[in-house]
């Protein structure tokens, strides 16, 4: 098994589930690759053997057991060429006959969209392979959640609380960034959970005088706070997303941060005197151990891995549809990413308790 792309509570938790549900079968053992599948493709290979031993007690901690990266992969593996420059090769091939070489018989991938796009490419070569989603961003088709994300939501709404009471000592406006790519997930459930006057989402791109009623209809001279939860993803309309540098070898994905920042520079643009605070939230939402709810779906999607494993479902992610364990074709779920439905009750449920998303 690997654990890919960004790390994420209960990852841990689906480790431990697929060794012991293996564990009850005859002649099954279970293997992990360090750091996604580099460590198979590392020279000499670095591989781990997991037993019930191996995974006690593992499901309350956080990160993962076996490393993960959203560096490099089969497909894009990273190598100087003869001048010193990075440059990316194709080492599908070469991962397949180690596979074959270590007698694999299945792999199970843990992971986002990311992972899953590599799970589909080494299907469609003849790899054996079973998903299991993962991500703290929710982002994800053809599954109800994803594990990760209520523990991510957790730490987000205690974070809103402890905000509430200095912004109200202070009469500020503090502002929240959450992360959550181009999903408001974690931003929209921690509104909603913890109270906030404002929310910010990348499925609405926001007007800034629409915030600033908002904010005006809260503070009378002076007096009076306003809490803000933004995602990283959320921009202004004929805006863009705020982006950040990203200079790391092999990583491809766009790193997404400083909206929170942006925002109060808008706001002080448009004459909010009020004083105003920033808080990146940042990797205190992946980091530390999953919630209880966390950990029993990463569990469930553990064991259910493992009965697609036996029934040879390749190609096939776990997922909960409707409250139930299924699978589903995992070509499907990369091509359908998991936005927030602006028609869904609780976004409802957000403007009729006054919430604005800056529409
Ligand atoms: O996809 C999970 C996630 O935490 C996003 O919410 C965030 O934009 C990104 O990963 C951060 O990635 P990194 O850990 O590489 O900075």
């Amino acid at each position: 098994m690997v654990t890919g792309g960004g790390d994420c509570p209960g990852l841990n938790a689906v480790i431990r589930a697929i060794v012991k549900r293996a564990s009850k079968e005859q002649d099954w053992k279970i293997i992990g690759s360090r750091d996604a599948f580099n460590g198979v493709l590392r020279e000499p290979m670095e591989i781990v053997e997991l037993d019930n031993s191996t995974v006690a007690g593992i499901h309350v901690r956080g990160g993962t057991i076996l490393g993960t990266t959203n560096k490099g992969g089969p497909f894009a593996w990273a190598v100087k060429d003869n001048n010193g420059n990075w440059k990316e090769e194709d080492h599908s091939s070469e991962m397949l006959r180690k596979l074959e070489f270590l007698n694999v018989h299945a792999v199970i991938n843990i992971g986002g969209d990311g992972s899953q796009k590599i799970s589909q490419q080494l299907f469609e070569i003849g790899c054996n392979i079973i998903g299991v989603p993962k991500t703290i961003d929710n982002d994800l088709g053809f599954t109800d959640i994803t594990f990760g994300f209520p523990t991510a939501v957790e730490i987000a709404t205690d974070a809103v609380d402890k905000l509430v009471t200095t912004a109200e000592s202070h009469n500020r406006i503090i502002i929240l960034e959450v992360m959550g790519r181009d999903a408001g997930w974690i931003a929209l459930h921690a509104a909603v959970a913890g109270g906030a006057e404002v929310c910010l989402i990348p499925e609405i791109p926001y007007d800034i005088q629409k915030i600033i009623k908002r904010i005006n209809k809260r503070i009378h001279n002076s007096r009076g706070f306003v809490n803000i939860v933004i995602s990283e993803g959320a921009y202004p309309l004929d805006g863009t997303h705020q982006y950040q540098n990203n200079d790391e070898i092999g990583n491809h994905n766009l790193r997404l941060g400083g909206a929170g920042n942006r925002l109060m520079h808008e706001l002080k643009e448009n004459g909010i005197a009020t004083d105003i605070r920033v808080t990146t939230l940042g990797h205190l939402q992946r980091g530390g151990k999953p919630i209880a709810y966390d950990r029993i779906l990463a569990t469930k999607f553990g064991v259910k891995a493992f009965e697609m494993v036996l029934e040879k479902e390749f190609g096939k992610m776990a997922a909960l549809h409707n409250g139930k364990l299924i699978s589903v074709s995992i070509s499907e779920v990369i091509e359908k990413y998991n936005y927030v439905d602006l028609n869904s009750d609780l976004v409802k449920t957000a403007r009729d308790i006054d919430i604005s998303f800056g529409d």
